[in-house]
């Protein structure tokens, strides 16, 4: 059996705008392996959500992949029919969202959202009544026997999170998606929601793709880092090596804006500018306009991924002679 669990190839999707198409993903691929985690970061508008939402094809009103392949366990499922998808989401693909408010029932109490999921699993109610007890343990929620007869209100924001997250691995799903699901909480409750997803990969060895717009949060626990910039992965590189030796502007000016402890006292330095306008077809690289390094090559050629090993690969016409290395780029501390 192969290792990769989902090989994206050249997705394109785009959105109906006003007046012309908004391009959202243009040509991303990436592959997640079985037990890998990948960190899909960038600032607000890259593409982020786009792209996964096309993964499982639930795109907001008006989205449609235009270009690409999807393949996941060696079938390509942008082929498949919406009934076809059916069997997918949730069963072999999860997702959980930023906002869980929005995606729990809130007239239903958690134990019963669960055991829904269970339902098509030919269970008696009562092993399902056990699994859903087993599965909030798992994600850490104190007295699960009788947690489970209350409603979503009644859990804090964090526990509302560890719910979704046990709602989604009730199907035992072979990927996860995780759309930016600590950015609503509080520090503390986000190191824990990471150190849950982390015992989750080894406990199911499952895929999980880890959508953050911070590059200290996905440092924390993604194997593989994939960066997003209008629409494009503009660099992708294993987690450390990413860190040791960063090779696109954006990745570094990503990294200076990450507070931690041992930049105490100094500056962190924002990234000035805006992302390019989606709708309009782009000659040179999406980030030359903010780029510190801009040539006038960047601005007539799209750069085309450089390999500086066989998984760090990134898109800008600078790779290998741009020096990050002496200035103040830090890893924040490891989870658990
Ligand atoms: N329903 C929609 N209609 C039109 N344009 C959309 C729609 N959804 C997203 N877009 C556009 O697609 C681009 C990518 O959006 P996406 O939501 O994927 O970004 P993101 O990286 O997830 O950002 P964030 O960090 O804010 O969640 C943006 O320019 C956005 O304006
Ligand atoms: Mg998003």
């Amino acid at each position: 059996m192969s290792d990769i669990l989902l090989d994206v190839q050249n997705l394109r999707t785009c959105f109906p705008g006003k007046k012309k198409v908004i391009h959202a993903v243009n040509g991303v691929s990436f592959t997640v392996g079985y037990g890998e985690i990948l960190g899909l970061v960038g600032e607000s508008g890259s593409g982020k959500s786009a792209t996964c939402r096309s993964i499982i094809q639930l795109l907001p009103f008006g989205g449609r992949i235009i270009e690409g392949k999807i393949i996941y366990k060696g079938d390509d499922i942008v082929k498949k029919s919406e009934r076809g998808m059916r069997t997918i989401r949730g069963r072999e693909i999860g997702m959980i969202f930023q906002e869980p408010m929005n995606t729990l029932n809130p007239v239903t109490t958690i134990g019963e959202q669960i055991q829904e999921t269970l339902r098509n699993k030919g269970t008696s109610r009562e092993q399902r009544k056990k699994r859903a007890i087993e599965l909030l343990r798992l994600v850490n929620i104190p007295s699960p026997d009788k947690r489970i007869y209350e409603y979503p209100h009644q859990f804090s924001g964090g526990m509302r999170q560890r719910a979704m997250i046990a709602i989604a691995l009730a199907s035992e799903p072979k990927l996860l998606i995780a759309d930016e699901p600590t950015t609503a909480l509080d520090v503390t409750i986000q190191q824990q929601i990471m150190k849950l997803l982390l015992d989750i990969r080894n406990h199911f060895h499952m895929g999980i793709i880890m959508i953050t717009h911070n590059l200290g949060v996905a440092s924390q626990i993604c194997d593989t880092i994939a960066v997003m910039y209008a629409g494009r992965i503009v660099e992708k590189a294993p987690a450390s090596e990413l860190f040791l030796n960063p090779q696109h502007p954006y990745t570094h000016g990503l990294m200076q804006s990450i507070p931690s402890a041992d930049k105490k006292g100094s500056k962190l330095v924002p990234i000035a500018g805006h992302p390019p306008d989606l709708s309009v077809e782009l000659q040179g690289c999406p980030f030359a306009e903010r780029c510190p390094y801009c040539m006038d090559k960047c601005i007539s050629e799209m750069p085309v991924p450089s390999y500086i090993t066989e998984k760090h690969s990134c898109c800008c016409h600078l790779v290998g002679k741009l020096d990050f290395l002496n200035t103040n780029v830090g890893r924040s501390k490891e989870v658990g």
